[in-house]
């Protein structure tokens, strides 16, 4: 494998293309071949009894890991600068198998209060059945979130920046909150991915990816990853080896291969994102627009600091009802109507009738998502060209 120390004085761009993988492949191959196999054979009862006893250094089953896998491991690990990191079959998978592994019954977690909805469902639900004690409190208030804190607190878990609200947390605060209450850390950095922003750099003990959305980059791909040091790494991987929720090999094999170009589409959608922010911004059917570039939104001074670029998911609120809003979303000719973020593709949709379907508007405002929002995750297309299709859809709302 590549040496860390070198992969961490690299840029982003650098660390995307050779991160993780060795110089020398099977085959004199350019990229990482998949390894599309389940289970591993050994020579002899030596070779095995050398294997349990950490002589050699070999893969077993396809459950406790795989060689692609483990290039796709490293490269994700090189771009948070980050000393371990697991691959897992989805970001869902990542985060229940990551918190199951640092939490017990009796426990307690910290959680912000803006955060995708099936995370919020395991911590307040899941959880919850097991015994784990669970505090939300609001992104953005320290104090609160300090006065959450516990004897009995293992870790403040949140989303930075947030689904579907963009809120930006103060990582170095946080952090502080932290080493002073003696709790970890954990971040889930989806929306910002490694070029935006690297947690770790702050002192966060783990990162957490959806890796279907940005890193894999081409809405053809499940997969999570968590990221961190050696020790913390070490005790997730051996639950997964339990609870099975690896990724597959050709999965890791595409999501190498999208993140060779995860520097160049960010760049691209950080740019058609402050455009787009920018029109709607200063349009009379906007109500408002939560991005963090824009000065009115109230972390945007912590994500200059904090970030290098403020992602590609845009959040915003039509001047209209549940329908109108709809019409605008029907209206659109370039984004398609689907969940999910981060591809090459622009996706648009309504989250209180995409991943809030089945609950009522009050339901719905009682966890903060509005009729009229609408959450627009930015491709790679031109800028332009996006900006006029949202012009022509805000003429029929
Ligand atoms: C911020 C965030 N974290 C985690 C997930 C879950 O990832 P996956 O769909 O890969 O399980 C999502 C999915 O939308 C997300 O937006």
């Amino acid at each position: 494998m590549a040496d860390k120390k070198d992969d961490c004085k690299q840029g982003p761009s650098t660390k995307a293309v050779h991160g993780g993988e060795p110089r020398s492949k099977a085959l004199d191959a350019i990229t990482t071949p998949i390894a599309q196999t389940s289970t591993y054979t050994f020579a002899n009862t030596q070779e095995l009894c050398d294997h349990f006893e950490h002589r050699i250094e070999r893969q077993e089953y396809g459950r406790y890991g795989n060689p692609t896998q483990r290039v796709a491991e490293e490269k994700l690990a090189a771009l948070d600068c980050a000393e371990d990191g697991l691959l897992f079959s989805s970001g869902m998978a990542a985060i229940t198998t990551t918190l199951f592994a640092m939490l017990s019954r009796g426990s307690h977690v910290v959680v912000t209060d803006d955060a995708y909805r099936r995370t919020r469902q395991f911590l307040n639900q899941t959880l919850r059945r097991y015994g784990v004690e669970v505090s939300t409190a609001p992104a953005g208030d320290y104090e609160r979130i300090e006065e959450a804190v516990r004897p009995n607190t293992r870790l403040i878990f949140s989303e930075s920046p947030t689904n579907p609200y963009n809120r930006v947390l103060d990582l170095e605060k946080l952090v502080a909150i932290a080493q002073k209450k003696r709790v970890k850390t954990i971040i889930d950095s989806t929306f910002a991915t490694p070029i935006n922003q690297r947690p770790i750099e702050f002192g966060v003990d783990l990162v957490i990816h959806s890796a279907t959305k940005y890193l894999g980059g081409h809405n053809d791909l499940l997969a999570g990853a968590v990221v961190g040091s050696s020790a913390l790494v070490s005790g997730i991987r051996d639950l997964q080896a339990i609870t099975g929720a690896v990724p597959d090999p050709f999965a890791a094999y595409l999501l190498i291969r999208g993140v060779k170009t995860l520097a160049l589409r960010v760049a691209r959608q950080n740019q058609n994102a402050e455009a787009i922010a920018d029109f709607l911004d200063a349009h009379p059917k906007v109500e408002v627009v939560h991005y963090p570039s824009l000065a009115t939104h109230p972390e945007h001074e912590i994500a200059k600091r904090q970030m290098s670029g403020y992602g590609g998911v845009i959040s915003f609120e039509v001047k209209g009802d549940i329908d109108a809003t709809s019409r605008l979303v029907d209206a659109c000719g370039i984004p398609r109507i689907a969940p999910s973020l981060g591809g090459v593709e622009s996706l648009i949709e309504q989250p209180a009738l995409m991943s809030f379907y089945e609950l009522s508007t009050e339901e719905r405002l009682q966890v903060g998502i509005k009729d009229n929002l609408v959450r627009y995750s930015v491709g790679v297309e031109d800028a332009d060209d996006l900006v006029a299709d949202l012009a022509q859809a805000l003429d029929r709302v």
